[in-house]
């Protein structure tokens, strides 16, 4: 024990998901302790198509906290970091009960963190979500905790703390102004639905013009539908949605999934001055997907946009491979073609002419840059493999190749 406490150096790496809400957070009724208007149900995806890796280290030879974001030195003092290593740092010394454990890690050594996601930010993928749950569980086993983290992942971010967990995941209001309520809940592990799948459409990249977290406070400040939202519809489709995924009801999950999407964006025009996340090509895969919808004569397909343009397409396995070539057709590859589908293999499909003439309409080349293909994943990871680190023996991230 006496030998732990004088290492030089000790490290934690762990991987964390991202996840995408079917019933969606918008809104805070707290802004430092990010409470939300209303509960919000996610779903946590595949960590070898999305994830975060982060490392951190703990060293007594350690001048400052330092923090690299995908290889490059990033502020350590942004206000959310703090609040989570704050956190982290307080549930650690309550563990020890006051007194200095001799093999427990000082809490007065400063850290280093690195982080990295295995796909490109600029793809506008959501990855604060990540990110931070990332970072609360790297932190987390760095100090030795095992209590349950969602409450301080979500003060990184909000989504954040769905993260936390694998599969179908609940992030409930609460009730208490101090936030001991507000945490996320695993309604369903992701072996639950094995036959659901995932189809990230990311559609070419330009910048969204407003952060989810200035927006969602204008729209708290400005817009009764989301007030109405908050406070009568969301209550109602959050047990709706629950009894879908226990039903596994893929119409009924579906068909919610689509309104709540709709009436985020609402809310976002509704907002004053008005937000737009949704793009025309947005709108584009939208009606696509409902002529597909209508052609079969059922819910296939289910999509939802998040404070961006991609598309997330919700499908069951056997439907995969016909709407990536419905997509393909309707959005020819420009560049890129051989790449044009990443992810977990797609099989070929051959489009009935019927199903031609009723979905497909004037192409849009390039306009969907990529479709990945993904499905449920489960939550946060240690990484056992000391090769893995991002850090090196000198604490410092190790050269990428
Ligand atoms: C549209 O969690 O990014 O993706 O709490 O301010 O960090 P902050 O916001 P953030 O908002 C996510 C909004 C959303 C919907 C959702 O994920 O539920």
């Amino acid at each position: 024990a006496a030998m732990a406490a004088e290492r030089a150096l000790t490290m934690a790496t762990c991987t964390a998901p991202v996840n995408i809400a079917v019933i969606k957070y918008w809104g805070k009724r707290d802004t430092d302790l990010i409470l939300p208007i209303n509960s919000s149900l996610s779903v946590t995806l595949h960590q070898d198509q999305l994830k975060t890796t982060t490392t951190a280290a703990a060293s007594r030879d350690f001048t400052e906290d330092r923090l690299w974001l995908n290889g490059k030195e990033a502020d350590v003092g942004h206000p959310r970091v703090q609040a989570c290593l704050r956190e982290v740092r307080r549930l650690a010394r309550k563990r020890r009960g006051g007194g200095e454990d001799a093999a427990a890690l000082s809490l007065s050594y400063k850290i280093h963190i690195a982080s990295e996601n295995n796909f490109p930010t600029a793809a506008g993928l959501a990855s604060s979500a990540a990110g931070y749950a990332c970072l609360v569980s790297a932190l987390a086993r760095l100090y030795g905790l095992e209590e349950e983290l969602s409450e301080v992942a979500r003060r990184g971010s909000g989504s954040a703390c769905r993260s936390m967990f694998g599969g179908f995941v609940q992030w409930q209001r609460g009730e208490r102004p101090d936030g001991t309520d507000s945490l996320a809940l695993q309604v369903a592990p992701e072996t639950h639905w094995p036959e659901l799948r995932v189809l990230v459409l990311v559609v070419s990249g330009e910048k969204k013009p407003v952060g989810s977290t200035a927006g969602m406070q204008t729209s708290v400040e400005t817009s009764p539908l989301l007030k109405h939202r908050a406070e009568v519809v969301v209550p109602e489709r959050l047990a709706q949605m629950m009894q879908h995924i226990r039903d596994r009801d893929f119409e009924g999950f579906g068909q919610l999934a689509m309104r709540d999407s709709n009436q985020f964006h609402a809310t976002c025009l509704d907002t004053f001055p008005p937000i737009f996340y949704l793009t025309d090509v947005s709108r584009h895969i939208i009606a696509l997907a409902h002529r597909y919808n209508a052609h079969h004569g059922h819910t296939k397909v289910a999509y939802t946009f998040d404070a961006g343009p991609n598309a997330v397409i919700f499908a069951l396995a056997d439907t995969v491979a016909e709407f990536v070539e419905v997509v393909r057709r309707s959005f020819p590859p420009t560049t890129n073609g051989d790449q044009f589908v990443r992810g977990l293999p797609v099989g070929s499909a051959v489009l009935p002419p019927e199903l031609e003439a009723a979905v497909l309409t004037e192409p849009v080349p390039g306009a969907v840059q990529y479709i990945l293909h993904t499905k449920p994943g489960p939550g946060p990871q240690l990484v056992d493999d000391p090769s893995q680190h991002l850090l090196g023996p000198d604490g410092l991230p190790r050269s990428r190749a």
